[in-house]
């Protein structure tokens, strides 16, 4: 076909505008030029095709994402649209598939049980979740904490040991007999066949020690450890401190072992008087419900209560009764002996110069450890305000006198340890 194909219209055929000249050697170097486009084509297909393949592929991927998050938003939407379950207290058991429950309104009824629900779990009194019309036991709730309660548990040990508690060493030992040793080694007390104590009582005048040493407690086990205040569970509605008691030891009890430090007990422990008010009935209620969970739980669950009071004279005697608080440890004001070790413990942290204790102690009589403390910073002020570096001799004389001074005045007998920490 070559042969007879005319010039110009191979040019015009191919698009090719313009003079041909030499027919023949035009024609293969057009030809060549065209296979170079065709080419040139395929390859900018190739790659086009490439990038395609590549977006299908994202746009697939991008696909299953949009669906796993289509399903993620139905199923919530599913769980929103769910009906409420009713809130209610398991009585009691009848058999593996039926159960006594009381709904939150009151009624008693006796519906079926979740049967993937162990057994375990499924115990009378756990708070749990009923079905709105059959009422069936659907799931077990974890009990309720009042966030007082639970607010109370110290989740950050103090920085105190036993060593920053100065002299009090037959109180420190006796102490970690009956706290820490029928936690550490319950077998001990199983071999030797007696029950170990349910805990102790601290007594002594304010600024001793008590609550150092309970904290240095905290510190040393690996228990954990409930603080509440006395006055933090004298409430103002009835029946609320006696809910937060029984709260307080439920949840000794799930976080077992543990240890309930209750200060300050005698804002609830205070005899029980005939014709008082209303508020102390309360407080009497709180106190009676202390009494039953000290009775109530077993020596053998892993919880051990510490108290603490300024005023035992007060104290109910039914709380001092053997087998609520086994052991009342006193914190008496410290002797020379204490006060020295006081003394050192806190001067030991001071930039002194020719100090000597036995002056200062013997001028100290009658003072508490709370006072030596004051004393001690009264002291560094002293020397603050004289811009000198370091404490002298006699900086401890005169800041004793102002103690001495402000004690008789009445400021120092109830300073909130705060103030020294
Ligand atoms: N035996 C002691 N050793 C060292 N510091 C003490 C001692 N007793 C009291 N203190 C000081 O007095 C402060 C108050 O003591 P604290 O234990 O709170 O008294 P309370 O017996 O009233 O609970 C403590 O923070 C501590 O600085
Ligand atoms: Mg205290």
């Amino acid at each position: 076909m070559t042969e007879f194909i005319d010039d110009r219209r191979y040019a015009r055929l191919i698009g090719m505008v313009g003079e041909v000249e030499t027919p023949t050697k035009n024609l293969k170097s057009s030809t060549e030029e065209e296979l170079k486009i065709l080419e040139e084509d395929f390859k900018s297909l190739q790659d086009q095709t490439q990038d395609l393949i590549n977006e299908r592929a994202h746009m697939e991927s991008e696909i299953r994402s949009l669906k796993k998050r289509a399903n993620r938003l139905d199923e919530e939407v599913r769980s929103l649209k769910s009906p409420p379950l009713i809130v209610g207290h398991l009585e009691d058991i009848l058999d593996q598939e039926r159960g006594i429950v009381r709904s939150s309104n009151g009624t008693v009824f006796s519906v079926a049980l979740n049967q993937r629900l162990s057994p375990e779990v499924l115990k009378p009194g756990v708070r749990v979740a009923l079905n709105q019309d059959t009422l069936a036991v659907i799931e077990v709730l974890h009990d309720a904490w009042d966030p007082m309660v639970s607010g109370a548990e110290m989740v950050d040990k103090p920085t105190i040991n036993y060593d920053s508690v100065a002299g009090l060493d037959e109180q420190k030992q006796s102490v970690r007999e009956a706290i820490e040793l029928p936690l550490n080694s319950p077998e001990l007390f199983k071999k030797v066949g007696v029950e170990p104590p349910k805990g102790i009582l601290l007594v002594g005048p304010p600024g001793c020690g008590k609550t150092l040493l309970a904290k240095a407690v905290a510190n040393h086990t690996e228990a954990t450890f409930i603080r509440m205040v006395g006055s933090e569970l004298a409430q103002k509605y009835i029946g609320e401190g006696g809910r937060m008691v029984r709260e307080l030891f439920s949840l000794a009890k799930e976080k077992a072992p543990s240890i309930i430090f209750l200060d300050e007990i005698d804002a609830i422990g205070a005899k029980r008087l005939d014709g008082s008010t209303s508020g102390d009935r309360e407080v009497q209620r709180t106190l009676m419900q202390l009494l039953a969970e000290l009775d109530g739980f077993d020596v053998l669950e892993n919880v051990k209560i510490i108290a603490a009071t300024n005023r035992p004279d007060i104290l109910d005697e039914a709380l001092l009764r053997p087998g609520r608080f086994d052991r009342v440890i006193e914190i008496p004001i410290p002797d020379d002996v204490g006060r020295k070790a006081i003394f050192q413990l806190h001067i030991g942290s001071m930039n002194t110069k020719k100090i000597s204790l036995k002056p200062i102690v013997d001028k100290t009589t009658g003072f508490s450890g709370a006072e030596i403390k004051a004393t001690c910073v009264e002291a560094g002020m002293i020397a603050i305000r004289q811009s000198r570096g370091h404490i002298t001799q006699e900086d401890f004389i005169e800041s004793i006198k102002r103690i001495n001074l402000k004690k008789i005045q009445g400021g120092l007998k109830d300073t909130p340890e705060s103030m020294y920490n």
